[in-house]
Formats: structure tokens, C-alpha cells, sequence
């Protein structure tokens, strides 16, 4: 079954449905969800969700957009709540020079702070980068980062940026942009990418895919990313659920 690895179902976008859209997706046949949090009002949220279904996991951690609230109390309870038994992985963390605020240095501190917090807690990574690759790769790649795995999520970077992140344990989330008109670098990097490091992912509720562009997303959506990932590599949309599925349950240490 698909194994969606990165979707936002404490979003409002979902405040109407949420029930009935969660309970149809196992005859659609998505097996698995992790849930990832952004912000600090989206953990406790996110806990609940994986409480109530079963195919839900929870990723904890804050993204670089709303790290200008943490302070070390803060970081302490964040690590509190990622030792729930079903957390899977530190995120999403990372960095974003998209915008100009928060300001670099605080993002790359509170990047470095909790890559080592999923260092002590020995769980993955799913890292949101934009705009960043060069700081993201100095960070990942240096000697205190050594044995930190996990995902690259919505990987947007060149061919010759995967080739160094394949050097260590990175995965390569990808989502509706492949299907985008405009995907040529990623349609690239997933030629090069073996079928080993990729993962299926959405962003609901951003990013759906072609040709529901513009619309809410949902994991529903995710064999049309399948079907385009199946087109690229010259092999079957099921061949793509499957190996993927294999390569999330390894990387997070969910039983199938
Ligand atoms: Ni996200």
C-alpha cells in the first residue's frame, strides 16, 4: 500500500472533512501517514491525530518559519513530546531563505539544535531546505552531523546536490512537483536518484499534482505522483508504491 511520508492533516484546510477524508484512506489504499508538524501549535494536534487512527504517525519538530517563538524550555518539551511512541522522525526542521525573516544565524541555530536533539533520540530526519542548499549542505554534511539520516522532503536541488547527500543516509521525498510542467531539474534528479532513496509525499495541503495544481491537496492524490515517478524510471506505478513503501518502513521503523 502507499506510504505517504509527509502531509499536514492538523491544517484548517481539512476543519470540514477531516473525519470522513482520513477514514477513506485505506480502501484507497494508503497504508500509512506521517503527519508533520510545523509549528509549536501543531504537536500536540498531531500527537492526537496518530492517537485516533491507526495509519497515522507524527513527525515533531519546527519548521525554520516558526523558530523565532524557541528558547531552550521550549526545546526541552519539544523533546518530550518526540519521545511519543509514535513519533517517527525530528521535523519538519531545516532552513528557508525564501523570505528574509527569521534571520539566518537563528535558523541555522535552531537547525543544529534539533539535528542533535534527533541524534539523542536516535529517530530520522525530514528536512524542509528552500532557497538554502548551500548552508543546508554544510550543516549536514560536517563531522558533528555524522549518523543523522532521513529525508530531504520536497527535494528541489540539483543532480549534484543529491550525489553528495547519498554520501550519507538521505532519502529524497517527492510530491506533486514532479508532475508540474516546469519540474524539469527534479524530473532530472529522479532519473539519476535511485529507486532505493526515494519516498512518496504530498505536503497536503500544498503542492497537489497535475491536474489538481492550485486545488487542496491529499494523500489521495498520490498515484498520479506515482504514475509520473513510474513514467520517468520505465517501470509500473505499483512497482513505485511498493518499493517506496519499503524504503519508508526502513527509514522510520514502521512494521508493514
Ligand atoms: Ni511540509
Amino acid at each position: 500500500m502507499i506510504f505517504e511520508t509527509h502531509a499536514h492533516y492538523d491544517d484548517e484546510a481539512y476543519d470540514n472533512d477531516r473525519e470522513e477524508l482520513l477514514a477513506s484512506m485505506k480502501k484507497n489504499g494508503i497504508g500509512h501517514i506521517i503527519n508533520v508538524c510545523a509549528t509549536f501549535d501543531s504537536v500536540e494536534k498531531s500527537i492526537a491525530l496518530t492517537q485516533k487512527y491507526d495509519l497515522m504517525y507524527s513527525a515533531i519538530g519546527i519548521h525554520p518559519d516558526d523558530i523565532e517563538q524557541f528558547d531552550d524550555d521550549k526545546l526541552g518539551w519539544l523533546e518530550e513530546r518526540a519521545k511519543d511512541e509514535k513519533c517517527v522522525a525530528v521535523g519538519e526542521i531545516g532552513l528557508d531563505y525564501h523570505y528574509p525573516e527569521p534571520g539566518r544565524e537563528l535558523q541555522k541555530e535552531w537547525f543544529e539544535k534539533q539535528l542533535f536533539m534527533a541524534k539523542r533520540l536516535d529517530k530520522p530526519v525530514i528536512i524542509h531546505s528552500r532557497d538554502a542548499a548551500e548552508d543546508t549542505m554544510k550543516i549536514l554534511l560536517s563531522k558533528p552531523m555524522e549518523g543523522i539520516r532521513g529525508v530531504m522532503h520536497c527535494y528541489s536541488y540539483s543532480v549534484e546536490t543529491a550525489k553528495e547527500l547519498m554520501k550519507r543516509d538521505f532519502m529524497f521525498g517527492i510530491g506533486g512537483v514532479v508532475t508540474f510542467k516546469n519540474a524539469r531539474k527534479l524530473v532530472e534528479a529522479v532519473e539519476y536518484l535511485p529507486m532505493d532513496r526515494l519516498l512518496l509525499e504530498t505536503d497536503s495541503p500544498y503542492l497537489a499534482p497535475t491536474p489538481h495544481r492550485g486545488e487542496r491537496n491529499s494523500s489521495l492524490y498520490i498515484p498520479l505522483i506515482a504514475e509520473k515517478i513510474a513514467e520517468i524510471k520505465g517501470i509500473t506505478a505499483k512497482e513505485v508504491i511498493a518499493v517506496t513503501e519499503e524504503n519508508a518502513s526502513k527509514l522510520f521503523g514502521v512494521a508493514l
